[in-house]
């Protein structure tokens, strides 16, 4: 039996994850997860955080904490926001665990003995003022081959050029903004060229299967020619080179951070107690099937830079396939962290907590997955497809079912009447005979009208037929990587399931044709059972929901050792639900989303940022909050600090005690607009020395992004000392 191996990128824990990533990566992984593992295959889904690199020691230092206080942060947030948007990783790991570290050493060392790797000292742009060498993200410079002044560490934007950093003209640090000088420095280089020709047979071998995207990259690399490229660095943060003279180097990032796929594997197998289980999803066999998914910037270091480690190591799995996506846009325009224009997966998920928003966002985005081309969200669009599709034909088709179940047949699944009791075999019979049709041809259905229409009337032929080719195109969709056909594909069939309904008309039959009736709805019950399964992919909590309303199993293709080997997906042909069986009250599976919520998004857009919203962990409590005593207090003098443009020298008078707070608000308020003021101020805070002088307290103002400055001042007289709450 093949086994599919699944691995979404790793984010950087440097920042919280946002629908783009989810777009790029991890929804269509989630979905081709699930769909598989309903499929009744093997399957395994890997990712974790990323977590070493020089952008975190650059935050971490910005932020004056440590890069484990950073990684922490982002690495909790992020899998928390993945767990409740229901990606089913069979494990989210972290690069900075022992195994991980372990694993990449050993893959280093493994280089060295097959002499793939050349220690050599050579020049690199240092940063004195930082005291760093500085890596690629953080040189700009003019790039040597199209005189670009945008270019960028070792690689030109706009022509595309690979270079040498130390070639860059007029670089200047992103770090400290100054000139960098050339500093010797020992690495080791990864001899990626004596790869090439084996890479180009791999890559043209899957020439086929890969999209333009990913083979256009691909090939205009090799085009270039593999160069040898250094595989350490000179930092602090990083899986430590394992030799004995290594001092301060680490293991570049871009060979280490694809090696926690393989790291996360050990552990996962690890943590089931079958220790060397990973062997099985990597080693090379032609069972196993290996799948990378990926946002569009990081498409060569999977077809080539890791394989090539794949190949260096022997008898490994390499990527079959790379489904790489495109960017989303938000509203129109491109992500930016710092204008915060994008949605973060926290945000949304403080905003629509419910399982079923979570289902409309999945659906969203899948529905707009950047597969060949940047595709948008937007929350307008998120509306409509809440309310006009989930809501007005899944949902809908859902909730008129279990209505009348519940209004005529006591909430059971019709028992067939006499005249209809051979229904299910017929139903077999029919199934059978529509799947030996080719794909395409569905009008060589017609064919088998007149033999099935002795069963069925032309209505449930209809409905029936739509749901035997839809359940195929569907396959076929998902094991190609079209997702978004599939969810198209799959919305079609409740399209079909709701004009069956419309056109049975069982509000009029179950007085004219009690029969009749009793057959649509046995019809409609199953095909509830089948569209929740069908839509499980994209939404698992609501087809889970549907499924428990049906009191059937509510399998949605989630890591489960009991579900592996049974087909789920064949089993929505098949009307599986008993007769009389009783189905449970039913509950409207999608709310609406009204505009003013729509309105509400979109002022957010662009302004509070996500630093701005505050996460569970975050929240203080009001013990916590009563610790900082703050008063009203009334300046009796004040004057400027000499030497110094931005602070006054205040004198305050608190409850009939002075004492001296220096406030950073000279160039807002003058001494003589001060005298008298009464203000807020913090007054058990430790006293601090500034230019020299002691402040005792501060003085609470607001401050906005232009760095305007507003006092807290009182609405009506108080006297100095009150307890401001
Ligand atoms: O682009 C990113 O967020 C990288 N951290 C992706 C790494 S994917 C793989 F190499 F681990
Ligand atoms: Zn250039």
């Amino acid at each position: 039996m093949k086994r599919r191996l699944i691995t979404a990128a790793l984010p950087y824990a440097n920042g919280f994850i946002h629908l783009g990533h989810c777009a790029g990566a991890y929804i269509p992984a989630d979905m081709y997860a699930r769909f598989l593992r309903l499929n009744g295959e093997q399957t395994l889904f890997v990712c974790g955080s990323d977590e070493y690199g020089v952008a975190i020691t650059i935050s971490a230092e910005a932020e004056g904490v440590t890069p484990r206080d950073i990684i922490d942060k982002y690495h909790f947030a992020n899998s928390e926001a993945f767990a409740r948007l229901g990606i089913s990783f069979d494990i989210y790991s972290r690069t900075s665990e022992p195994e991980h570290t372990r694993a990449a050493q050993e893959f280093f060392l493994d280089w060295l003995r097959k002499g793939l790797l050349v220690e050599r000292e050579e020049g690199q742009f240092y940063d004195e003022v930082a005291k760093m060498f500085l890596p690629d993200r953080y040189v700009e410079g003019v790039c040597p081959n199209c005189g670009s002044d945008k270019a960028r560490g070792d690689q030109c934007e706009n022509c595309g050029a690979y270079y040498n950093q130390i070639e860059l003209k007029n670089p200047r640090s992103k770090v400290s903004g100054q000139t960098p000088v050339i500093r010797k420095t020992k690495h080791w280089y990864f001899k990626l060229n004596e790869f090439q020709e084996a890479i180009e047979v791999y890559a043209e071998s899957r020439a086929a299967y890969w999209k333009d995207n990913v083979m256009q990259q691909t090939r205009s690399w090799l085009k270039q020619g593999l160069a040898e490229r250094a595989a350490s660095r000179d930092l602090s943060w990083g899986v430590p080179v394992p030799l004995p003279d290594a001092d301060g180097k680490v293991i570049y990032v871009w060979f280490e951070a694809v090696l926690g796929y393989i790291s996360a594997t050990k552990i996962w197998a690890q943590n089931q107690g079958t220790p060397e289980a990973w062997r099985d999803w990597w080693k090379k066999s032609d069972d196993n099937i290996y799948t990378a998914f990926l946002g569009k910037d990081n498409i060569v270091f999977h077809t080539i830079i890791f394989p090539i480690i794949l190949m260096a190591a022997d008898d490994y799995v390499l990527p079959a396939y790379v489904p790489a996506n495109e960017f989303l846009n938000f509203e129109g325009q491109k992500f930016s962290k710092s204008r915060n224009w994008g949605v973060y997966a926290r945000d949304f998920l403080q905003d629509f907590p419910e399982p079923a928003q979570i289902d409309a966002l999945r659906y969203t985005i899948a529905a707009n997955l950047p597969e060949t081309r940047d595709s948008d969200f937007s929350w307008k669009d998120f509306q409509v497809k809440n309310n006009n599709e989930l809501a007005a034909v899944f949902g809908n088709f859902v909730n008129r079912t279990a209505q009348f179940l519940h209004k005529y047949f006591g909430g059971a699944v019709p028992v067939l009447p006499e005249r209809f009791a051979k229904l299910p075999e017929a139903w077999e019979l029919l199934t059978d005979d529509l799947k030996r049709e080719p794909l395409g041809r569905e009008e060589s259905r017609a064919k088998y009208e007149s033999k099935h229409l002795r069963y069925f009337n032309p209505d449930e032929f209809a409905v029936l037929s739509a749901l035997e080719f839809g359940t195929r195109r569907i396959a076929e969709c998902y094991h190609s990587f079209r997702l978004r056909e599939a969810l198209l594909e799959t919305m079609n069939v409740a399209r079909a399931a709701n004009k069956f309904f419309n056109d049975a008309a069982p509000w009029k039959t179950v007085k004219t044709d009690p029969d009749q009736c009793a057959k649509t709805l046995y019809v409609c019950a199953q095909l509830v059972r089948s569209l929740a399964v069908m839509f499980a992919p994209v939404t698992p909590n609501s087809s889970a929901e549907a499924l428990r309303m049906l009191n059937t199993d509510s399998y949605t293709g989630e890591p489960d050792a009991k579900a592996a080997g049974v087909n789920r997906w064949n089993d929505v042909l098949h009307p599986l639900l008993a007769q009389g069986a009783m189905t449970a009250p039913p509950k409207i599976l999608f709310g609406k989303i009204e505009d003013a919520t729509v309105e509400k998004q979109l002022s957010k857009m662009g302004t509070a940022t996500a630093a701005e919203t505050v996460t569970e962990e975050e929240l203080l409590g009001i013990d916590d909050f009563r610790k900082i005593q703050l008063r009203t207090a009334k300046v009796i003098a004040a004057e400027r600090v000499p030497k110094s443009e931005k602070l006054l020298k205040l004198r305050v008078e608190i409850a009939g005690k002075e004492r001296q707070i220096l406030a950073g608000i000279a160039k807002f308020y003058t001494p003589e607009e001060m005298t008298g003021k009464t203000v807020v101020v913090a007054a058990n805070l430790k006293p601090a020395k500034l230019m020299g002088l002691e402040s005792q307290g501060m003085l609470l103002a607001a401050n906005d992004d232009e760095g305007n400055l507003a006092l807290v001042t009182l609405e009506r007289e108080m006297p100095s000392g009150a307890e401001v709450r």
